[in-house]
């Protein structure tokens, strides 16, 4: 048994309703962080700065940061995919950005526009800005283990997409496993080269549950010292750029997971089931972790 404090960064504000068919609007998902911050979320990925056209479900970000300006017990962050983003987000108060560069041509492409080189240069710029305005920066690697036109994808250049934001000043490294095509073994193996190069603190991890594996992944990626997992609640997600992308690894399982393990979250599980009730309602449609139904009738 471990009583280490594990980190988990709720991500269902952003990724998780980013591709849902009903779409919420800012004071539904600002309703959805409010209760997410009463049940101790340590950090919370509330908005991204995208473009409307491109994720409609993503309107209304500087709504979202504006009414949680004063919140100082959660670390909010948002998604910037490019310049213009990190500008209108610096610009609407937000303290933690995120930058998604994807481990593929074809990914960044289609989820930015912008080739691979291109996108690592705009995304070291972005967090180097960033961090001369005092921001926090968080940098993820998206399709880290696969990618939906390219297939599998090379460790080396995941450790050098890191190494370069490294270079760039981010305190955040995030491996995402956009599709969720890693198993324990890839997760072991990625993770084993990440600290044997860089500090374990740096480094997150982000899975989808696709596969039913993200709940082995996190105990593949807590045996190599990692402390700090994405997640979303009711398992709700999947990126509309990236085919056969399902839902995230969710809250409730992943919470209940490392407390039954011993470790610390700090999360409080008994206020999880109110909050997938609120996303199936809001949303119209089922939603839940595996063992949602077990956590309503333990509490
Ligand atoms: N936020 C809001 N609007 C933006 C923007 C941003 N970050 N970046 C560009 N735009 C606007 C431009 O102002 C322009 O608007 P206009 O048509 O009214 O003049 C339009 O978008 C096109 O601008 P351009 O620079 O040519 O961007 P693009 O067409 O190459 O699109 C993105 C690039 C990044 C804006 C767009 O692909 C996007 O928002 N993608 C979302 C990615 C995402 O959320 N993925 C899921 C999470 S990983
Ligand atoms: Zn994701």
């Amino acid at each position: 048994m471990s009583s280490e404090f594990v980190y988990i960064n709720e991500v269902s504000p952003r990724d998780g309703l980013q591709n849902q068919k009903t779409i919420l609007g800012s004071q539904s998902r600002l309703e959805l962080i409010r209760q997410l911050i009463e049940a101790n979320l340590p950090g919370i990925e509330a908005a991204s700065f995208v473009s409307p056209k491109a994720v409609p479900a993503m309107a209304g970000a500087h709504e979202i940061i504006e009414g949680l300006v004063d919140t100082n017990e959660c670390e909010i962050s948002v998604l910037v995919p490019n310049m213009k983003g990190y500008e209108l987000a610096n610009a609407a108060g937000a303290k933690v950005i995120s930058v998604v560069p994807s481990a593929t041509e074809t990914m960044n492409q289609k989820n930015i526009n912008m080739g691979l080189r291109e996108t690592i240069e705009s995304s070291c710029k972005i967090i180097e800005t960033a961090k001369k305005e005092n921001l926090k920066t968080r940098g993820y690697v998206a399709v880290a283990w696969e990618c939906p036109f390219e297939g599998k994808v090379q460790e080396s250049i995941v450790l050098d997409i890191a190494n370069q934001m490294l270079g760039a000043g981010v305190d955040e490294i995030i491996l995402a496993d956009t599709i969720g095509a890693a198993n324990p073994s890839s997760v072991t193996s990625l993770f084993n080269k990440c600290v044997s190069e860089f500090d374990h603190q740096i480094f997150s991890a982000h899975f989808h549950d696709t596969r039913a594996m993200a709940l082995a992944n996190v105990c593949a990626a807590l045996s190599e010292g990692i402390r700090k997992f994405d997640s979303c609640i009711g398992g709700l997600g999947g990126c509309p750029f990236a085919p056969g992308a399902a839902g995230n690894l969710a809250t409730e399982d992943l919470a209940n997971m490392l407390s039954q393990m011993g470790y610390v979250t700090g999360v409080a599980l008994e206020k999880l089931p109110a909050i997938v009730s609120y996303c199936r309602e809001q949303l119209q449609e089922p939603v839940g972790g595996r063992m949602s139904a077990w956590l309503a009738k333990a509490n």
